[in-house]
This record gives C-alpha cells, structure tokens and sequence, in this order.
C-alpha cells in the first residue's frame, strides 16, 4: 500500500512535521500558500519579540546559535532561527511554495460505511484503509488548480493567521468609520515596517482588544505619535500580562512547569491518588495563584488603571492567557501617551468609536481591530465535507475535539499540529510530531473510537474548569507534562526524563526533556 504524506503549512508545525516524516522515511509533499516558510514570524511588527525565554522556545535537537544573546529573541532572530533549522534538516525541497490548498476531501470510504468503524479508520492505524484523501491546491502564481492524492494529511495551517476575528457590530451602527480607515492587527502586521509607521504618524488611533497585539500595538503607536495623539486601547476584560523583568518570568517554570505544580491541578483521567493529592493540595494552589496575582499588583498600577483581573492569574496560565508586557507599557500609559477605556461593546459612528457609558466618540482616524482569529473557522473551512466540518466543531460551546490534541476520531488518515496551544508552542509541536511519527509508522494502534471520544471529553472538561469562559482557547498550559506523558507512554518512551527524584519533581521541564522520542524503538 502506498503510504504518500501530504503537510499543509510550512510554519513551525509544518516544519516540524516535514522533519519527522522525512526522518521516519517518507517523502513528505509540503504546500505551502506563500514564498517562504516561518509563517506567523515572517507578519509580525516592527516590536515583536519572542514572549518565552528562548531555551524553552527551541528545537530539541537544534539549539538556537551561541550570537543570540537576548533572553526574549526579536522576530528577525526567530525566523533566522527556523530557517536554519529548515537548512539544516534539508527541509526546502520537500516545501511546495505559492501552493494554497483550497480543500481536502476523502474519498473511497461512504460515510455510512465510516459510521459502523470502531476503530480509526477501521483499523486502528494510519494507513489500511481503502481511502485517500484528495487535496485541491491553487498555484498562487499561475492560478491553475491540481489535485493531489494522499494516503495521509497532516494540517499544520496555524491558528493565529490567515482568518481574522471581525468584531460583529450592533446593526444600528455604520460598518466602519467614515471619515477614517478600520483595519485588522493582521492587515497591519502584514505591511512593510516603513509603510506601517507612516500609516499611524500623526494619526489619531484606537486599538480594539487588549491582549499581545493590541498592547505591543498600543506602544508602537504611543512611541509615534506621543502625547499630542494619545494612543485610545479599549478593553473588554483585562488580563494578567508579564513584565519582560519581573521576578516571576524566572521563577514561572518552578511554579507552574514542574512535575510537583502539576500535582496541585486535577487532571484528565487521574486515578484516586492523584484526586485526593490535588484535592488536599488545592489551597497550595490557590496560594501560588494569589501570590502571582499579588506580585503583579505591587509591581504594575494595575488598580489605579482600573485594569485589576476579575479572575485568578491560574485561569490565565491554563487559557495561554499569559503574555509579555512590552517594556514601558505603563510609562506610555503614566504619560498619557496610552489611554485605557473599558467597554462590553462598541459602536462605530462617523467619527470613530462610542463606548459604554460614554456619548461623546472617541474621535479616531484609524482604527486597528486587535482582536484574535478564528482559528476553528479556518480549520473547518478547509474540509469539503459538512461532515467532517460538523465533526470538528460541534457546536459553539465545544472545542475541537482531537485525540491527544492531534487526531480526530471520526476523521481518519488525517492529523491536526498547532491547533492546541501551550505556553510554549515550538516544543508541544514537536512532541506531537514525534507522537504522530510513531503512529504512522505502525508502533502502536489508537484505542477504539468510544474510548478516544471519552478521553476528548474528559479534556473538554479539565479546560473548561481551569481556563473559565476561555476554555476555547485548548490550551494544556499548565497540565503539559502530564499531557506529555500520556504521548511518551503511547510511544513506549520513559516519561520520567530527568535524573533523580529532586530533579524529576521540583525542576521544570522543557524541550530538551523529549529530545529523540521519535528514534526510541519498542
Ligand atoms: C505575532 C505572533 C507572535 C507569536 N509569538 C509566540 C511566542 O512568542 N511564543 C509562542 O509559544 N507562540 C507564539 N505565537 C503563536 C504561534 O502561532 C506559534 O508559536 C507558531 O509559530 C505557529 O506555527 P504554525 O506553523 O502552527 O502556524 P503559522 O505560523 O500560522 O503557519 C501556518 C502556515 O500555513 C500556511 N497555510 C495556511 N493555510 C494554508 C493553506 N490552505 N494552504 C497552504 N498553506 C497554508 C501559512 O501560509 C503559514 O505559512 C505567536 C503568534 C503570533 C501571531
Ligand atoms: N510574541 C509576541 O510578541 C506576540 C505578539 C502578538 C500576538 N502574539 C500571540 O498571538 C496570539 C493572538 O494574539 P492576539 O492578541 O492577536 O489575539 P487574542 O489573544 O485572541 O486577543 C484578542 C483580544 O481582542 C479582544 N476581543 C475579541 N473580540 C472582541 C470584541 N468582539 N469586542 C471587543 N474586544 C474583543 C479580546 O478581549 P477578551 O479578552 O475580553 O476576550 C482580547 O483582548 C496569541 O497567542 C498571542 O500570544 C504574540
């Protein structure tokens, strides 16, 4: 049987993906939409840096070179540092460039058929079913279209790209600003950094959204155009963000990435021992959380902004909520040069935004939208079938229910990286990847579909109680070693990978932990 791998995406999941099946000995075809790889890094702002200390954001067998310095790498470095990983592993001639797949449709199986499967596939395994699946792909330079067949797809199209979130307007109100422009935070980081800096100059602009991008955003514009063209940021709930050097960016990974902070969490498919652990460790929990969100508090003016989170700081940790101040942040915000509104909803009239409580618009020349993606939608949109499309979201309160974050039950030969967040994407890429490899290279079978749809729920539940009205976001930020461990048993690899107890329960994991998972033989 032919055994062909097709990757969408050529980001750091697909890259990671193309290693791995290239190295377990398939010839990958790799389409990707544009003219290089690197994805969200190659649209990003002039400030864009990396939010995670960069030996926790690395290749586990590719270190990041001895002339990066900065703890918290710049965009540059980054793309730099996945192209030579992509050199190094002689990625590039797998990679199909200006390849947009426009859909994937499986063919040969009747979904009737599928129905009445108990295994994946039919099987239990990657390939041994009489299916393949056929990929539409649209040369973005000669806008001819080919079909390609695979017997295996892997989509690693990224979830912060591509499909932005438009805020839905209250019908009453005009679609954009009349006498001003309205733009994504995407539109914006997609323009060359010369022609974005004359777009905000002089400008007076407010920024919808008040997570990364919409505070990195917030200081570009303040750095521009100062106090004279305050800088308007409305927020609808504010979170815990980060200063770069606070005492808790050092200390994070002994709190919340360790083995014993996992033990204070409740986790998916725990025995009783772990329950009654957690149980009585629940208020050591609550203290770490607390202490977190006190230190926070005595570090920013949070509460002379009125920008005090509702929610704990462990909600933020386990909805990847958590993201990096830029630096002088609350300088620009004391100087008045950034203005902070909070507000449920908006209004656009002609001269910019009404917020609540207030009559008067907050006169606005350019409006940029920071306000996410939809990731789902993307994910969804690819699928011709409405089957498979209603299979992956179910319904608006759901997540995306993938098998150890990477495989659907009911959707057969295909695999899903990138779409689960952590609080360091590259390394829980890469893991998955490994997890994945072993898959379709026949070491281990996938339990029946029941029984995966099970383990999916009891996740559903675990984010739903640790990342509240977030939970949408999947993120396994803080249960990641024991998500990790799960994926090194299905691969009968050792999932104690430290020496020493000391080391195994206090010290926090990272990439170099899972190094090589993908060779470990049974
Ligand atoms: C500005 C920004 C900064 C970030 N910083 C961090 C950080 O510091 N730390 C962290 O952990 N995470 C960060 N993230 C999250 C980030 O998304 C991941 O870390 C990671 O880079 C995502 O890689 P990916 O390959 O999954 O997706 P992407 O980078 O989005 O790549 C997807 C690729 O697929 C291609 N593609 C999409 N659809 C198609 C199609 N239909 N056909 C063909 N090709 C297609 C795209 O062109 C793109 O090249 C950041 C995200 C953004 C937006
Ligand atoms: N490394 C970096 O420097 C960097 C830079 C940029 C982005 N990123 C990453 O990229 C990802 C996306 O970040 P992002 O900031 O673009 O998106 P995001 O994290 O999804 O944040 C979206 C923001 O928009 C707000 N929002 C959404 N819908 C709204 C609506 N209808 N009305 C008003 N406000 C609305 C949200 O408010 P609520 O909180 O109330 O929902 C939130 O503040 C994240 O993983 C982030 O860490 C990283």
């Amino acid at each position: 049987m032919e055994r062909r791998v097709v990757i969408i995406g050529a980001g750091i999941s697909g890259l990671l993906a193309c290693k791995y099946s290239v190295e377990k000995g398939f010839d990958p075809m790799v389409f990707e939409a544009e003219d290089r790889i690197g994805g969200v890094w190659n649209h990003t702002i002039q400030s864009t840096k990396l939010q995670n200390v960069k030996e926790s954001y690395q290749f586990s067998d590719f270190d990041w070179p001895a002339f990066v310095q900065e703890m918290f790498p710049g965009h540059t470095e980054v793309l730099d540092y996945v192209k030579s990983y992509a050199q190094h592993f002689n990625l590039y001639p797998y990679i199909k460039f200006h390849s947009r797949v426009i859909s994937i449709d499986y063919v040969g199986e009747s979904f009737e058929e599928m129905k009445t499967w108990d295994l994946w596939g039919g099987t239990g395994m990657a390939f041994g079913s009489k299916g393949k699946w056929h990929i539409t792909v649209l040369d973005t330079e000669t806008n001819a279209t080919e079909v390609h067949q695979a017997e295996f797809v892997i989509l690693c199209i990224g979830r912060y790209s591509g499909l932005p979130n438009i805020p839905e307007l209250p019908p009453s109100s005009c679609s954009k600003v009349s006498d001003g422009k309205v733009m994504h935070s995407m539109e914006y980081s997609d323009m060359e950094k010369s022609a974005a800096a004359e777009l905000i100059k002089g400008k007076r602009i407010t920024i919808v959204g008040s997570q990364k991008s919409a505070v990195d955003l917030a200081v570009e514009c303040a750095e521009a155009n100062g106090v004279k063209y305050p800088c308007v940021m409305i927020q609808r709930n504010p979170h815990w963000l980060l200063p770069s050097d606070s005492f808790l960016i050092s200390h994070l990974g002994h709190l919340y990435f360790s083995r014993f902070a996992e033990l204070l969490l409740h986790k998916p498919g725990q025995n009783i021992l772990y329950w009654l652990l957690a149980t009585m460790l629940s208020p050591l929990r609550w203290g770490i959380s607390k202490f977190s969100e006190i230190y926070l508090q005595w570090k920013l003016p949070l509460t002379k902004y009125g920008l005090l989170p509702r929610h704990s700081f462990l909600e933020d940790m386990s909805s990847c909520l958590i993201g990096m101040l830029p630096d002088k942040f609350y300088d620009k915000v004391e100087e008045g040069s950034i203005l902070i509104k909070r507000s449920q909803s908006l209004r656009f009239c002609k001269e910019g935004l009404i917020v609540d409580g207030e009559d008067k618009p907050i006169s606005s020349d350019l409006v940029i939208l920071a306000t996410g993606y939809k990731g789902n939608q993307k994910l969804k949109n690819i699928f011709r079938s409405s089957v498979f499309q209603k299979y992956l979201v179910p319904s608006p309160t759901s997540i995306i229910p993938l098998y150890r974050r990477v495989i659907h039950p009911r959707i057969p030969q295909l695999a899903v990286i990138g779409y689960t967040g952590s609080l360091a994407n590259l390394p829980s890429f890469e893991i998955r990847c490994q997890w994945l490899m072993h898959l379709l290279d026949g070491n281990f079978k996938l339990p029946s579909i029941g029984a995966m749809e099970k383990d999916t729920a009891r996740w559903e539940i675990h984010m739903k109680r640790y990342s509240g009205r977030n939970f949408w976001r999947s993120c396994i930020g803080t249960t990641s070693i024991w998500y990790n461990d799960q994926l090194c048993k299905d691969m009968n690899c050792n999932p104690r990978r430290k020496k020493g107890f000391l080391a195994e329960w206090f010290q926090p994991y990272g990439p170099a932990d899972y190094a090589s998972l993908a060779d470990q033989k049974h």
